[in-house]
């Protein structure tokens, strides 16, 4: 009798002792989530840099930080010399990469070719704009001087003040360290599409948008202001073009209703829009948009490290990190899942090629037929077709990840863009012979060197400028920025070496 009251005193010890140990456990866990989601304190202009918010969230930096890992550079016009052709006169067929990580992003920004080789703070060729989507910096910039002036002048106005890369800011208001956007342009698109602005938005949603900010589609939009001094500006202003919807029919109409045309195709005249990248417009099409998974959920993945789970932040592709990113919910091996995302690279690539082929093969048969006297009255037609055709191509794949994120529209504007295309290049035919060209055949474009040359590119010279305006113009930007203390030039080691011009474009010039 007695022992058994000894054992349930012990056993009662025992447990009341596991409970205190329990309770403080769990103590410790709340300690630590208060201690994230703690007032950061990171002053106003401080906030820009994210080395600022590296005493704070430790964990978070060092996972964005390791964005770097991913800094090769993959040529595109290389890989589909198709390219140069579809963007002869535009900026793309001069220097296109696959996406690298966020440490690169302002970077691979300065040193593209597309954004030339400016001499001073008023030389271009590219607007502000282009610096919307690649630096936190840009939000202080239009607290500043306001969205306007922002969105008035070349690229170089700002050259020594942005500085830093995608980072904290662009996410986070570093008062509260909630999620939040530093832009208006995104309220604005979501309000004309009729959806709720971002700050009403639920918590998961915002776990996308805080990247549609960047990963979606959008034009300059041209616009006549007047600043204090009564003189009248013209600003290129980023607009989501949403008002007939999230979809590439959407788009095109409304592009077509305000006259928009990215570039005239230099080869056939043809009036083009060039898509950006839709990927959050993309996702909600496909089966995880549909089912409520946010872009966080599988491209920064909670990790757990002792008691501390956290966002992981090397936004990278998330086959390095399947176990996280997609184990939480499927149940199939990893390795069988991973083949089914490559097949569907596989069929995506497929039709990709397809159409590239036909629209290239559009645009020179179009030129060859203004070449032998036709009118632009017989080639209104055609050159539409090839407009709706290249849109639907570009919309497609111009934001990498759709061939996983949205398959079913991904082929389906793939198919319609070559069916566009077909329909061009069958009404040139008929054209050609009635000037009396038969079996004409459009030259060959299997090589980057030789589809530049077709656009009328002279690719050296755009070289020895891009370089030239690296050993000057932007030497002096790095320094007014370290000097301004607007960046830490230490925390972007080796940001600058890789091009796909040139390796090392700072030490000696290997071309490439
Ligand atoms: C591209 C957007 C983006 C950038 C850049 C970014 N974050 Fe985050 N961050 C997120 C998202 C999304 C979450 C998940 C938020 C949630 O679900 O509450 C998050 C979560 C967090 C959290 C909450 C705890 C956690 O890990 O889930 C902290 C703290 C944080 N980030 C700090 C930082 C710091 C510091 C930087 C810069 C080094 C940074 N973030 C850069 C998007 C971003
Ligand atoms: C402020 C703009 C901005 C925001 C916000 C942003 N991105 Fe990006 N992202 C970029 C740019 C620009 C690049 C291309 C960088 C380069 O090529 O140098 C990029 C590249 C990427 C890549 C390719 C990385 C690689 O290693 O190949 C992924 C994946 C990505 N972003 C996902 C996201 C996700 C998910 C979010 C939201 C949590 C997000 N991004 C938010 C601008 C942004
Ligand atoms: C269900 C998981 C999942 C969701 C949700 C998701 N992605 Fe992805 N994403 C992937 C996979 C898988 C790839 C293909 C990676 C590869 O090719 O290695 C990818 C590719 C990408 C790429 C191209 C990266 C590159 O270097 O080619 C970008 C950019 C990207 N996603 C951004 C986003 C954005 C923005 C969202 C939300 C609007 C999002 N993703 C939602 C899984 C996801
Ligand atoms: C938050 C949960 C969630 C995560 C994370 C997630 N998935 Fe899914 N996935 C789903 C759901 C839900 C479906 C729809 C099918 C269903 O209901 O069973 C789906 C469908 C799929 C399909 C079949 C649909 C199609 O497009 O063919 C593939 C393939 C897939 N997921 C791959 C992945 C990969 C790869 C990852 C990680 C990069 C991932 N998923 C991450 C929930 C998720």
């Amino acid at each position: 009798m007695k022992s058994k009251y000894v054992v349930l005193l012990v056993v009662s010890v025992i447990a009341i002792l596991a409970m205190v140990w329990l309770s403080g456990s769990i103590n410790e866990r709340r300690a630590e989530k208060v201690a994230l989601s703690e007032t950061p304190q990171i002053d106003g202009e401080d906030q820009y840099r994210s080395d600022e918010w590296k005493r704070y969230y430790p964990r978070q930096y060092s996972s964005w930080l390791k964005t770097k890992e991913s800094g090769e550079i993959h040529d595109l016009l290389k890989e589909y010399p198709q390219l140069p052709i579809l963007w002869a006169g535009y900026g793309f067929a001069k220097d296109y990469n696959a996406p690298r990580g966020h440490y690169y992003a302002l970077q691979s920004n300065t040193n593209s070719l597309r954004t030339g080789a400016p001499k001073d703070m008023k030389t271009g060729p590219m607007p502000t704009a282009c610096w919307t989507c690649k630096s936190p910096d840009v939000g202080k910039i239009i607290e500043r001087d306001g969205e306007l002036e922002y969105f008035t002048g070349k690229w170089s106005k700002y050259g020594a003040e942005i500085k830093n890369s995608v980072g904290c800011a662009n996410c986070h208001d570093n008062e509260t360290s909630e999620l939040r956007i530093n832009v208006q342009y995104v309220n604005r698109g979501l309000k004309a599409a009729g959806l709720e602005s971002f700050e009403e938005s639920t918590h998961q949603q915002k776990r996308s948008l805080a990247c549609a900010t960047c990963h979606s589609e959008y034009y300059f939009k041209k616009t006549m202001w007047e600043d204090k001094d009564g003189t009248e500006k013209k600003a290129a202003v980023v607009t989501f073009p949403w008002h007939y919807g999230l979809t590439s029919e959407g788009m095109e109409k409304y592009y077509d209703e305000v006259g928009h045309t990215d570039f005239k195709n230099k080869i056939s005249n043809a009036p083009i829009l060039k898509a950006q990248h839709p990927g959050y417009e993309m996702h909600l099409t496909g089966i995880h948009g549909q089912k409520g998974v946010s872009c966080a959920d599988c491209h920064m993945p909670f990790t757990q490290e002792g008691a501390v789970k956290y966002s992981d932040h090397q936004l990278q592709s998330p086959l390095n990190t399947m176990d996280r990113s997609c184990m939480t919910c499927h149940r199939e091996s990893e390795s069988a899942l991973k083949a089914i995302v490559y097949e569907k690279y596989e069929r995506k690539t497929q039709l990709h090629i397809i159409a590239m082929d036909n629209l290239a093969k559009a645009h020179l048969e179009t030129g060859k037929a203004m070449e032998v006297g036709a009118t632009d009255a017989e080639l209104k037609a055609i050159r539409q077709d090839i407009r709706t055709g290249q849109w639907k191509w570009d919309y497609a794949v111009a934001s990498h990840g759709s061939f996983f994120h949205a398959p079913e529209e991904t082929l389906r504007n793939l198919a319609m863009g070559n069916e566009y295309a077909m329909n061009a290049r069958l009404k040139l035919v008929s054209l050609l012979a009635k000037y009396g060209v038969m079996n004409y055949s459009a030259p060959d474009f299997d090589d980057k060197a030789v589809s530049q040359k077709l656009a009328g590119l002279n690719f050296d010279k755009m070289v020895e400028a891009k370089l030239q305006f690296k050993r000057t113009l932007e030497k002096e930007w790095n320094k007014q920025a370290v000097e301004n203390n607007v960046w830490n030039q230490d925390a972007y080691k080796g940001v600058d070496n890789e091009t796909a011009y040139s390796k090392n474009v700072n030490g000696i010039h290997v071309k490439k």
